[in-house]
């Protein structure tokens, strides 16, 4: 079978988290390998601040925690991503809302978003979808012109550059993934990063039981969401890496654009003339008209030859626990309804060879029957 992701963990890493466990680093609560980690991976996306976690859900669950949003307040989301982007609003009592997809990147379309805000709105939570940034200087215009909290969610953007300038350097506030499938990986693993060192410091207070003075005295309802110093220890040599990575990611990339190229009704992923893309997943969109066939038979094919696929995501327009929470607005999202009904991505491991990758193409060409 060749699976849409693998996770690729090398001696070196392990050597490192047998180092760290030697060191007796196993709680969030002390050792050497979480600060360095932190401060690796903070001046990497350019910030000051980083703020490791348990995972990238916890990171935007603190995060929307961090800046006080809470019932009564709405978030604007990208309508196409993962659940954990609205979770973030959802379980600190605010109500997301879900702005609708633009057709080329598949990110939120900026052009919908100042009509969706009200005096309510708090803050906007863009997604930088599969890799492809949002243009982060034209959203924080309208976020500044609108006095609006901006939270980045990195999980599928590390590395990823607008105009030259890294994710998570622009927001307020951004988190990362370091789930198994993310662009490096801790397993699981979060962090959030920032230049605000009150936001920081809430942060890491939120992150860990928000301990006072003296200690066991509590002022303030926080979470245990703290990673574990071997796992920082992986992440670090993960870390390491990730310029390598992301060049192979690239590489996985631009071969199947090349395979893929002139099949009627498939579209390929968007490098706008702005943009680094680091394809954390390689997704293409179907045309059923122009290619014959529907995102799902050509799915069933590619597993007949044991080759794993993944839809897109089911916007959040759809979820059925959102659209019944009190104060939810019914905002429609054509375009992210559509990417759910005809996207997937094809298997995207950094090191998957140019036979592979040929394989899948070559399917999907034969496949097709305009
Ligand atoms: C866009 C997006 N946000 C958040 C998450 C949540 O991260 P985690 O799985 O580490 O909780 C993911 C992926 O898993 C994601 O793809």
């Amino acid at each position: 079978m060749i699976p849409v992701f693998e996770p690729v963990i090398s001696e070196d890493e392990i050597e490192e988290v047998v180092a760290a466990l030697r060191r007796g680093e196993i709680s969030g609560s002390f050792g050497e390998a979480l600060p360095a980690f932190e401060g690796a991976f903070a001046e990497y996306v350019g910030c000051q601040y980083g703020v490791a976690v348990n995972s990238g859900s916890s990171a935007l669950q603190l995060a929307v925690a961090a800046a006080g949003i809470g019932p009564g307040d709405e978030v604007l989301v990208s309508a196409s991503t993962n659940i954990a982007t609205a979770l973030a609003a959802y379980h600190n009592g605010a109500v997301s809302v879900p702005v609708d997809s633009e057709p080329v990147t598949w990110n939120l379309d900026l052009e919908l978003v100042e009509e969706l805000i009200t005096p309510r709105t708090k803050a906007i939570i863009p997604v930088h979808l599969y890799g492809h940034p949002v243009d982060m200087d034209a959203l924080m215009a309208i976020a500044e012109k609108h006095n609006l909290l901006v939270i980045e969610d990195c999980a599928e953007s590390h590395g990823a550059t607008v105009r030259g300038r890294m994710t998570g350097s622009f927001g307020h506030m951004a988190c990362f993934s370091f789930y198994a499938n993310k662009v490096i990986t801790t397993g699981e693993g979060g962090m959030i990063t920032t230049n605000d060192p009150a936001l920081a410091e809430r942060l890491r207070s939120l992150r860990n039981l928000g301990f006072g003075e003296p200690r066991f005295y509590h002022e303030i309802p926080a979470f245990n969401f703290r990673m574990p110093g071997y796992v920082a220890a992986l992440g670090l040599a993960q870390f390491r890496k990730i310029d390598r990575i992301i060049e192979e990611k690239r590489r996985v990339a631009q071969t199947y654009n090349r395979l893929l190229a002139g099949i009627p009704g498939v579209q390929t992923p968007a490098e706008l003339d702005w943009a680094k893309n680091v394809y954390w997943m390689y997704a293409i969109i179907i045309d059923p008209a122009a290619y014959g066939r529907t995102r799902d038979q050509l799915a069933a094919r590619l597993w007949e030859k044991k080759i794993q696929t993944r839809t897109f995501f089911c916007p959040m327009n759809q979820q059925p626990f959102l659209r019944t929470q009190p104060g939810t607005r019914d905002i429609p999202c054509p375009v992210a309804d559509r990417l759910w009904e005809t996207g997937l991505y094809l298997p995207s491991t950094w090191t998957l060879d140019e036979a592979t990758i040929g394989l899948v193409a070559d399917c999907i060409r034969e496949f097709q029957a305009g």
